[in-house]
């Protein structure tokens, strides 16, 4: 695909081809998200950073990737600073904001409505989460988490097995990371859920047509016991119509040490996009993993800005100038990777 100038909202964009492009250039933006290096190549050049729903990852990192590109952020958090909550439309909205930055960062509760969004920009729009449609920036990052904990191992992203466990009915993040999977080849996936949060039929589908091997469980660890990667989700609570319901599956399948121990081969990676939900009645991800090597959520949450880094500077076209506009940096740095 063109990047320069490009809205990113749909997985569905990309090629491999596309999605190795942004892994080479995520690679390059390591030691400027290192902080051994800083770049001002984006000096002068304004993110618009809205977000409409909860957010501390998605937000922080987008406009840490642009700050570290040497550009601004201004945020927007919440409807109710906007004049969203006076009835403006969200072409108006997008009509106006457009005209105060030089891309848009956007998450938004209903589902298209990103979309909506940046068919009235006037600037490339980036889909930081649309209700449970998509989060092509997330999936992104998880496939190069995937991608750099395998590698050591001598193995790629082909042939690969993978368990999705969790709401895969409303989990954005599954939904656009299984549709990036369908770009690889001989991969198989299982898909652990509840029987109501059962991952979209038309994903389901869509995945077998890419000639993906797909099955769906409701038994976590006969699932977990033959994979590579163990990818856990939260359950969205904030898409079911009462907590009541959302309690109902909340708890129901839970990753802690003994289990992995138990059932997962040695080296399986444990993932999950987070927030994991910590509180007594969920724990899909016990703390007790915390000290187990292969726990890859910190790890995972840190690529974003390197991922997001990439994509900004193929969307603003300056990939071969980030190294122009470098220095080495002058102060203490903490060793972060
Ligand atoms: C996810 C999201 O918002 O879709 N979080 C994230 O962006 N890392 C997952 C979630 O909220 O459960």
């Amino acid at each position: 695909m063109q990047f320069a100038g490009s809205h990113i909202l749909s997985v569905h964009q990309f090629e491999r081809a596309d999605v190795e492009r942004i892994f080479t250039v995520a690679d390059r933006m390591e030691p400027y998200a290192q902080r051994r290096r800083i770049t001002r190549v984006l000096e002068g050049a304004i993110l618009g950073s809205m977000f409409f729903e909860p957010s501390t990852r998605t937000r922080v990192s987008f406009g840490s990737a642009f700050n570290l590109l040497g550009g601004e952020v201004r945020e927007t958090t919440g409807f109710e600073s906007t004049a969203i909550a006076k009835g403006e439309s969200l072409y108006d909205t997008a009509r106006v904001l457009s005209g105060y930055s030089d891309v848009i960062a956007m998450r938004h509760p209903a589902e298209g409505s990103v979309g909506e969004f940046a068919a009235a920009s006037r600037v490339p729009v980036i889909n930081g989460g649309d209700g449970s449609n998509e989060h092509p920036s997330q999936a992104l990052l998880d496939l190069y988490t995937i991608k750099s904990e395998i590698a050591g191992r001598g193995r790629g992203i082909d042939q690969l097995r993978i368990a999705m466990v969790g709401d895969l009915r409303y989990g954005r993040t599954v939904h656009s990371l299984c549709k990036l999977l369908c770009l690889f080849d001989q991969l198989q996936v299982v898909l652990v859920s509840p029987g109501e949060l059962r991952m979209p039929g038309e994903i389901v589908e869509q995945m077998r047509r890419a000639g993906l091997e797909v099955v769906e469980s409701e038994q976590l660890e006969a699932s977990i016991a033959h994979v590579d990667i163990v990818y856990s989700t939260r359950i969205q609570e904030e898409r079911f119509s009462t907590q009541e319901e959302a309690d109902l599956y909340r708890g129901r399948f839970r990753l802690n040490q003994s289990i992995y121990t138990h059932h997962c081969e040695p080296n399986t990676v444990i993932m999950h996009p987070l927030p994991r939900d910590s509180r007594d009645n969920a724990q899909e991800l016990d703390d007790d993993l915390n000290d187990n090597p292969n726990l890859a959520i910190f790890r995972q949450a840190d690529n974003g800005v390197l991922v997001r880094m990439a994509l900004f500077a193929l969307i603003l076209d300056v990939v071969d100038q980030v190294d122009q506009h470098a220095r080495d940096v002058n102060w203490y740095t903490a060793r972060r990777f």
